[in-house]
């Protein structure tokens, strides 16, 4: 069991700020799947994401990436991370973007090339990034997770900005990676791309609500869009809360906080 396991995550609890962000999360996510990580703006995607690939101090809790401690030494060349607006340098190739990653990473020079394939670049190789559509600047993103060759990557809201088009156009290169044993985990804030998923996990107010896969999620909730699952799941843990009152002493005075800050609550 434990080797069909990507990332096992155990009572992890993080502060960021003044801000309680997970108190006590435990989630599974299994190799060699598309799982995506959904949830409002502001439930703590990023935070948990970068406490998967070991970028984020955490409080206490397990975070294991492949069997090891996350952000260990031995995952750097098993893990990507693609960060919101992922860093390219809109100056150089494409070319010479994709060989930067991998000098960084040791990684073989033959990888650029098969990652310009992979991305559907050869055309831009050449071409400076910052001449680049919206949709071909994606990719290079993209591109620079895929180098290396990870077991694990891990992409933040990578679809963010783009039109439906080339929102299709990525989640058929996730899919492509998927087919190839590469475990996927993707944030998204938008709902509708739950479909393109194989398992879920929702977040709400740092907290899973749900890990579950499209199919139960829409026949649990007797939903046929993804956006009215959600919402049902979003009214059922308010009713399972009492109303959506703050659950601790504490929770209450972060909210407050949180509302002093202009930071409210994000549904
Ligand atoms: N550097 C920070 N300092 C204080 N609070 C933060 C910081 N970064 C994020 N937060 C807070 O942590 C919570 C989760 O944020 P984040 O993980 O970025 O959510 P998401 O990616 O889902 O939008 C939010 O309440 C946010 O305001
Ligand atoms: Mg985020």
């Amino acid at each position: 069991m434990m080797n069909n396991t990507a990332v096992r995550i155990a009572q992890l609890r993080v502060r960021r700020g003044r801000t309680r962000v997970f108190d006590g999360v435990d989630l599974t996510i299994p190799r060699g799947q598309i799982t995506g990580l959904l949830g409002p703006s502001g439930c703590g995607k990023t935070t948990l994401l970068r406490a998967i690939v070991g970028v984020q101090r955490i409080e206490s809790g397990e975070v294991t990436v492949l069997g090891e401690p996350g952000g260990s030494r031995e995952l750097r060349h098993r893990v990507a991370y693609g960060t919101q607006g992922a860093a390219v340098y809109g100056d150089l190739t494409v070319r010479q973007n994709l060989a930067y990653a991998a000098a960084l990473l040791r990684a073989p020079r033959a990888d650029v090339d098969r990652v310009l394939d992979e991305v559907g670049l050869r055309p831009q190789a050449g071409q400076l990034v910052e001449s680049l559509s919206g949709g071909q600047s994606t990719r290079v993103s993209l591109g620079m997770a895929l180098i290396g060759a990870p077991e694990v990557i891990v992409l933040d809201e990578p679809t963010v900005g783009l039109d439906p088009v080339l929102r299709a156009e990525l989640w058929t290169l996730f899919r492509a990676l998927a087919d190839r044993g590469v475990t996927m985990i993707v944030s998204s804030h938008v709902m509708d791309e739950a479909q393109r998923c194989d398992r879920l996990l929702l977040l709400r107010e740092g907290r899973i609500i749900a890990d579950t896969t499209p199919r139960a999620l829409l026949e649990d909730t007797g939903t046929t869009e993804p956006e009215a699952a959600f919402l049902a799941l979003i009214e059922r843990d308010r009713a399972e809360d009492g109303a959506g009152a703050p659950r601790s002493r504490r929770e209450a005075r972060e909210r407050g906080e949180a509302r002093e800050r202009g930071e409210g609550a994000t549904e």
